[in-house]
């Protein structure tokens, strides 16, 4: 379903503060983002992007602030937000096909005395050939490269058929022809009136990527278009001491 009104914002937090431990994994972070946009999360190691991706989904416990997702506080938001987890955040190995685990996106649409209906299947055949994986969809999960796992959860994911769509660094670690496919597949998703936000690692392509970026550090630094967040002041007090990155970003003339 994508919700009919533009006025409302896909998500709106405002003065979120997390921690695990003694010290905030994100510290009073604010922000609105309209829908129908592709949003890049950029930060280094440990600067709370998955932290702030979990906080969408309800997953982490809030120390403080609130969440709205399109208007709705996130309590109420249930199935309103699809979600790509980190890789390495996975169990490769449970015994699961590829078409099982892209069903499962359908099962907040399914009642629990009900089974997958005819609609249902045509909709999870749809997703796995957007991400084109369908000639895989009886191999077990275990048993696919780490880029063909990552489509299958995008499939799960937009299989579920929700507005908000949130993947977590789904181009680690795959080739050039899977960061095009799983692009292509972003790139359709926002054409169909999705918002969908991004982990991104590489700052050379994100302004390439992305209509807007999102700069973490435990707070929130910037917020905006590309050519405003990765200005070199910004970038080298986040990234201080991350020489490399600024060498290779100023070479190709990002910055
Ligand atoms: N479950 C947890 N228990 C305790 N500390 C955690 C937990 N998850 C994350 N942290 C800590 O919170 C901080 C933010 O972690 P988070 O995973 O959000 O960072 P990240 O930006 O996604 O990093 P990466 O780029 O490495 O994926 C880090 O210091 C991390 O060690
Ligand atoms: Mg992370």
């Amino acid at each position: 379903m994508i919700t009919e009104s533009r006025e409302v914002a896909a998500f709106s937090v405002k003065n979120l503060t997390v921690s695990y431990g003694p010290r905030p994994a994100l510290l009073d972070v604010s922000v609105e983002v309209e829908q129908g946009q592709l949003i890049g999360v950029i930060g280094p190691n440990g600067s709370g992007k998955s932290t702030f991706i979990k906080s969408l989904l309800g997953f982490v416990k809030r120390d403080f602030g609130s969440i709205e997702i399109l208007g709705q506080p996130i309590e109420k938001a249930k199935g309103m937000v699809a979600y790509v987890p980190q890789r390495g955040s996975v169990d490769w190995d449970y015994p699961i096909t590829v078409e099982e685990v892209a069903l499962m996106g359908r099962y907040g649409n399914i009642p629990w005395y009900k089974s997958a209906s005819k609609e249902d299947k045509r909709i999870v055949k749809e997703c796995l050939d957007m991400v084109r994986m369908s000639d895989f969809r009886k191999r077990q999960i275990g048993q696919l490269s780490g880029g063909q796992q990552q489509r299958v959860f995008m499939a799960r994911a937009l299989a579920q058929g929700a507005d908000l769509l949130l993947l977590d660094e789904p181009f680690a670690g795959v080739d050039a022809a899977t960061e095009n496919a799983i692009l292509d597949v972003l790139e359709s998703a926002k054409a169909a009136g999705r918002t969908l936000v991004v982990v991104h690692h590489d700052l050379a392509t994100a302004a390439e990527y992305f209509d807007k970026l999102l700069l973490i550090k435990q707070r929130l630094f910037a917020y905006g278009d590309p050519s405003a967040v990765l200005k070199e002041d910004l970038l080298s007090e986040v990234y201080e001491g991350e020489l490399k990155v600024f060498a290779t970003l100023k070479q190709n003339g990002h910055i």
